[in-house]
């Protein structure tokens, strides 16, 4: 092929190349779980993330209780109303994490697949 011919093959291939990341599992951080959500696999780290800044052991900034250990993750599902205070919309002052912002989606969506599939610990 002549020069002209090579670039244009080129530059199509760097456009298609630029295109192939457009699978949506890889542009978000939360990748969808295929099988059982976890606490250990799946949950621990987003609270870890989000949470146990005042969720802490020993909780501060007047956060009631604590999210450090499996019990007390799921005993917040179902006692406390976890699920209920992260799908509230941003600008609700019960929601968590408190003072926003709201959780991906995604994220909120993990925590929702853990309590479908049992709370699992692991
Ligand atoms: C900036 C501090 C802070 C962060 C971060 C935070 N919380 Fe809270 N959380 C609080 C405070 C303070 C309260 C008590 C006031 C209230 O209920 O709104 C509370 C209350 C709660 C309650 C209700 C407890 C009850 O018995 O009424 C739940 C459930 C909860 N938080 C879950 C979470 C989850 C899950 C996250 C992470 C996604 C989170 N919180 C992040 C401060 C925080």
């Amino acid at each position: 092929m002549n020069l002209k011919t090579f670039f244009a093959v080129c530059s199509l291939a760097t456009i298609l190349a630029s295109c192939t990341d457009d699978n949506p599992s890889t542009l978000i951080d939360t990748a969808p779980i295929t099988g059982l959500a976890t606490y250990k696999e799946n949950v621990k780290s987003i609270v870890d993330n989000n949470c146990v800044v005042c969720h802490a052991a020993i909780p501060k900034n007047g956060a009631p209780m604590s999210l450090v250990t499996y019990d007390q993750v799921k005993n917040a599902v179902l006692n406390r109303g976890l699920i209920t205070r992260i799908s509230l919309e941003n600008g609700n002052s019960l929601l968590m994490p408190q003072g926003g912002p709201r959780l991906p989606q995604s994220t909120i969506d993990i925590i929702k697949k853990w309590e479908q599939d049992g709370l699992l610990e692991q």
